[in-house]
C-alpha cells in the first residue's frame, strides 16, 4: 500500500495503523533528504499551501513552513490576528477567499473543536490540523511516537505515561490514538482533577501518582499546563503542580532503569520539567522537533499524491 486512505489529516481516530506506519517509511526516507548538504527535492513544485493560524504557535507553523519549503512547495502564511477575520468574516468565507487563489493543501490550527473537519467537508483542498482547541493534534502525535520508534526501535508494546494536564490537551487525546493503534500500552497521569472521567474508556492506565508512573514506564511524554484554556482552578497554584508532578534529573536519576523524557513545547521549565530535567540525557525534546520536519514532509507529501 502507498497511499494513505483519507484525503485529509483531521485527526488520528480516522486513520490506520497501517497509515501511520506508511508516514514513518516515508519519513525515513525524508529525514535522509533533510540531512543531506541540499536538503531540497522537487516533490511538491506546483503544489501551493496556505498555513492558516487562527492560534498562537511557534513550532509547529515553523515545522510546517519549513517542511513545504524542503518539498519546493509554494507557501502562504494567513495568521488571524492581522487579518479581516478581526473585522467579523466567517471560517469559510475566509477560507474560500484562500482557495479562490488556487491553493492546494490547507494547514489549519484553530480554537474550536472541529474547525478543520467542517472545512473538509465544505471546501475542495487537501486539509491537515494543527490542533483544533483541546481535541487533535495528529501530526505531533505522529512525531512523537515517530521519535519513541526512533530511540527504541519500535513503539509495539512500550510503556508510555502521559503526564501533566490531559482535560485541556490535544497532544495527549492524538498520542493515546497513535500510540494504541501502534501497539504501546498507555498510562496517563496528573492530578484528578487534570484527568478527563471517559479516559480510561480509551484503554488506558490512569494513576494520580508521578513517582509510580515513572516507575512504570519506558517514555514519559510530559505536557504543559494550559493555563490559557482552563476556566476555573484546577490545582491550588503552579507551585504546589509542580511539587507533585514537576520532573527533575533528580527522580530520573534515582529510578532502576533508564526512561525517555519528551515534551511537546513549549516548556514552561520549573513547573513541568526543571531545567536539569530537560537538559538531561534522559530528554530528546529536540529530536522530537527535527523529527517533526522529517514527519510532516511525509504527510503533507503522501496527501498530495493521494490528491492526484
Ligand atoms: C502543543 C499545542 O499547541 O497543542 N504544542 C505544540 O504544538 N508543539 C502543546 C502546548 O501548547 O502545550
Amino acid at each position: 500500500m502507498s497511499k494513505l486512505s483519507q484525503p485529509h489529516l483531521l485527526g488520528i481516530k480516522n486513520i490506520t495503523g497501517e497509515d501511520i506506519e506508511l508516514i514513518f517509511e516515508t519519513a525515513d526516507n525524508f529525514k535522509e533528504v533533510i540531512n543531506r548538504p541540499i536538503k531540497k527535492v522537487p516533490s511538491l513544485r506546483d503544489v501551493t499551501i496556505a498555513n492558516v493560524f487562527f492560534e498562537n504557535s511557534t513550532r509547529t507553523r515553523l515545522s510546517f513552513e519549513l517542511a513545504q519549503k524542503r518539498l519546493s512547495a509554494d507557501v502562504i502564511n494567513f495568521s488571524a490576528s492581522t487579518s479581516s477575520v478581526k473585522k467579523g468574516e466567517t471560517l469559510l468565507d475566509t477560507v474560500n477567499n484562500i482557495l479562490a487563489m488556487k491553493v492546494d493543501m490547507i494547514v489549519m490550527r484553530h480554537s474550536s473543536v472541529g474547525a478543520p473537519h467542517f472545512l473538509a467537508k465544505n471546501i475542495r483542498a487537501n486539509i491537515i490540523n494543527a490542533g483544533d482547541g483541546t481535541h487533535e493534534h495528529p501530526t505531533q502525535a505522529l512525531l512523537d511516537t515517530y521519535s519513541i520508534r526512533e530511540k527504541l526501535k519500535t513503539v509495539k508494546g512500550k510503556k508510555v505515561a502521559i503526564i501533566g494536564d490531559i482535560l485541556h490537551s490535544r497532544v495527549a487525546l492524538s498520542n493515546i490514538f497513535a500510540l494504541k493503534k501502534l501497539g504501546a500500552e498507555v498510562l496517563v497521569c496528573g492530578p484528578p482533577t487534570l484527568l478527563p472521567k471517559y479516559i480510561a474508556q480509551l484503554g488506558v492506565k490512569v494513576e494520580w501518582d508521578l513517582h509510580k508512573a515513572l516507575a512504570w514506564c519506558d517514555v514519559a511524554n510530559v505536557l504543559r499546563i494550559q493555563l490559557e484554556r482552563q476556566q476555573i482552578k484546577y490545582f491550588p497554584s503552579l507551585r504546589e503542580y509542580s511539587i507533585y508532578y514537576g520532573i527533575t534529573k533528580k527522580i530520573l536519576d534515582q529510578l532502576d532503569k533508564e526512561i525517555i523524557l519528551m515534551h511537546p513545547g513549549p516548556i514552561n521549565r520549573g513547573v513541568e520539567l526543571s531545567s536539569d530535567a530537560a537538559d538531561s540525557h534522559h530528554s530528546i525534546i529536540l529530536d522530537q522537533v527535527e523529527n517533526g520536519v522529517a514527519v510532516r514532509m511525509a504527510v503533507m507529501y503522501l496527501l498530495a499524491s493521494a490528491a492526484n
